[in-house]
């Protein structure tokens, strides 16, 4: 029986792969909606990964929510030279600190037994704020970092979940209904085309920064985010897609 679990789950994978078109799939057991320990297979999927690719000099650029946490929650060091680096994918968009990706950036790197960088920039950020913040030394050194950075890690949310949990103000959430936004990463969101209806204005990695970077890793799971992640698909860069069984399964409904 074991063994057939694991036959579905590579035909689960293999079905994936073609209907969104993605270099590499992983499918684990479960629903995270439902269970923790799900978050938790995803992330020791990742970590094994990341142990086959990583070496010397790589800069590992992480975003938040619950999903990198639980990542955070299973890291092992990757490496023997331990000379890699963590830091925050993009400035803060409005997680709780124990979801914010410095948090976990920190955790990750400790686990790891490595260094890391981290970013503070207020949040959300004005116009005005964003060109001081850009050059204040302190900061314009972890944005180089996250400059150079070779591997991704992020999740992918529902948008107006995402809007929700950020407490984004009633205007900018009508506008995201007005434009149908379905799915959000990297604090962008995306309507079921995958075109870009609104961005969370805040320093580091933007979206184009994606196309140069070799590995970029998504982490996402649950039945509730089988649409959010087809959508980001349709556009989206991304190498290496890590979900669970009832994602998967919506996934292939839609
Ligand atoms: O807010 C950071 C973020 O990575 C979002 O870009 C993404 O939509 C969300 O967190 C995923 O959060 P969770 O893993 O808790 O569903």
């Amino acid at each position: 029986e074991f063994m057939n679990e694991i036959k579905g789950l590579s035909v689960l994978e293999k079905q994936i792969k073609d209907k969104l078109n993605i270099e590499k799939v992983i499918v684990v057991p479960g629903n995270s909606d439902h269970f923790e320990w799900v978050k938790q297979e995803m992330g020791k999927a990742c970590v094994s990964f990341l142990q086959s690719v990583i070496d010397s000099k790589d800069i590992i650029a992480v975003t938040g929510g619950t999903t990198m946490a639980a990542v955070a929650n299973v890291m092992n060091p990757l490496d023997k030279t331990n000379n890699y680096l963590f830091v925050p994918a993009r400035g803060g968009i409005g997680e709780k600190v124990e979801n914010q990706a410095n948090t976990i950036v920190a955790e990750m790197a400790r686990k790891a037994g490595v260094n890391y960088r981290l970013l503070y920039a207020p949040d959300p950020l004005s116009e005005s704020a964003y060109q001081t913040i850009i050059n204040e030394p302190s900061i314009n050194e972890t944005l180089q970092y996250i400059r150079g950075a070779t591997v991704v890690l992020h999740g992918i949310g529902d948008a107006m979940t995402m809007a929700k949990r950020r407490k984004t103000p009633e205007n900018v959430e009508e506008e995201l209904l007005l434009r149908r936004a379905i799915t959000e990463a990297f604090g962008y969101y995306f309507d079921a085309m995958g075109n870009v209806v609104y961005k969370v204005r805040t320093v580091g990695i933007q979206l184009e920064d994606l196309n140069t970077i070799d590995h970029v890793v998504t982490i996402a799971g649950g039945q509730s985010k089988g649409k959010a992640i087809a959508s980001y698909f349709k556009q989206g860069k991304s190498n290496l897609l890590i979900t669970d069984e009832a994602a998967a399964k919506e996934i292939l409904k839609g």
